[in-house]
């Protein structure tokens, strides 16, 4: 049995309908009830509260540990403690690039404690690192529908965003084949597309022009401050105005663990159109 936590979002989503379409069984844990397909089991727990996992980890082989945000207020060695407990023998953590490239980033200490305590716990473990998500074009569905314009910083700076559905893919791989035990992936997309180019894709995939509006850094800032606590909004503004070589290259890891290409941000337009109609 496979356990996937954030079950419910942009990655762990698709990865439970992957795991179940291969036939295993899985069990999709977040904090709300939920909805699930399949014959997939939905349990409740809190990965603030680490003995909340024990009963849903019973009998696992497997984790995917995905945690919201950065991992804030959250204790990643007791979470694996109770996972070593319970038997499980493979836990695949997603963490983030930044993490790599930024590793003094006071943003991402959490993911990278996480990421130190997954390497020392004991089960096989593999690192997943994805790049800025696809599905960060979801905050401009709004403005999008209402308006058909996109509002944001660095416009033409180009990133290989990740879609969550590769994510979810490489995740699969790695929860059911131990060839990936030991590895680090760093995940993006096939090729780097700026702001003004994802505007335009939505605008092609909805077969009706999407306008772009730049927003200064100072305007960008003071949006995200209402939704995001201050250092993840600096580091998220550094990477998007500021990425290094190494943020900005494309990784060769999903078609290498996948045997195929990297989706680009253009398909996932047109799969996800109906969020923007
Ligand atoms: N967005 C990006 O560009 C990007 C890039 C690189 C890495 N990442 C990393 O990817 C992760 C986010 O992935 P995502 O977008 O798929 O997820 P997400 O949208 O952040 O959703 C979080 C999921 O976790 C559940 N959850 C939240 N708090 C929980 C808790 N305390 N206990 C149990 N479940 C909890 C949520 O459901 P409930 O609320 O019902 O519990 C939901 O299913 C973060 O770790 C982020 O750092 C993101």
């Amino acid at each position: 049995m496979i356990v996937v936590t954030g079950a419910t979002a942009n990655v762990g989503r698709p990865l439970v309908q992957a795991l179940a379409a291969a036939g295993e069984q899985v069990t999709a844990v977040s904090r709300r009830r939920a909805e699930t397909q399949n014959g997939v089991r939905h349990e409740q727990a809190d990965l603030a509260v680490p003995e909340s996992l024990a009963p849903v980890l019973d009998g696992a082989d497997a984790l995917y540990l995905l945690v919201a945000g950065g991992g804030e207020g959250l204790d990643p060695r007791a979470l694996l403690d109770v996972a070593k407990a319970a038997g499980v023998r493979r836990v695949v953590l997603q963490s983030s690039q930044i993490t790599g490239t930024r590793p003094d980033a006071p943003s991402h200490a959490h993911l990278r404690a996480f990421e130190d305590a997954v390497r020392q716990s004991g089960p096989d473990w593999t690192v997943l690192r994805p790049g800025g998500f696809a599905s960060n074009a979801y905050m401009w569905a709004e403005s999008v529908r209402s308006r058909r314009a996109v509002a944001a910083p660095f416009g033409d700076i180009a990133l290989p965003v990740v879609d969550p559905a590769d994510i979810a893919e490489v995740a699969a791989a790695a929860l059911r084949d131990g060839r990936h035990a030991g590895r680090t992936y760093e995940l993006t997309g096939p090729a780097p597309v700026s702001p003004r180019e994802q505007a335009r894709a939505i605008g092609d995939a909805l077969g009706s022009p999407v306008r772009f509006a730049e927003l200064t850094r100072a305007e960008a800032r003071s949006a995200m401050l209402r939704f995001m606590p201050e250092p993840v909004v600096d580091g998220t503004l550094s990477v998007l105005g500021e990425p290094t070589p190494a943020e900005a290259r494309v990784s060769p890891d999903v078609e290498q663990v996948l045997g195929r290409r990297a989706r680009t941000f253009a398909e996932w337009a047109v799969r996800n159109a109906e969020a923007f109609r």
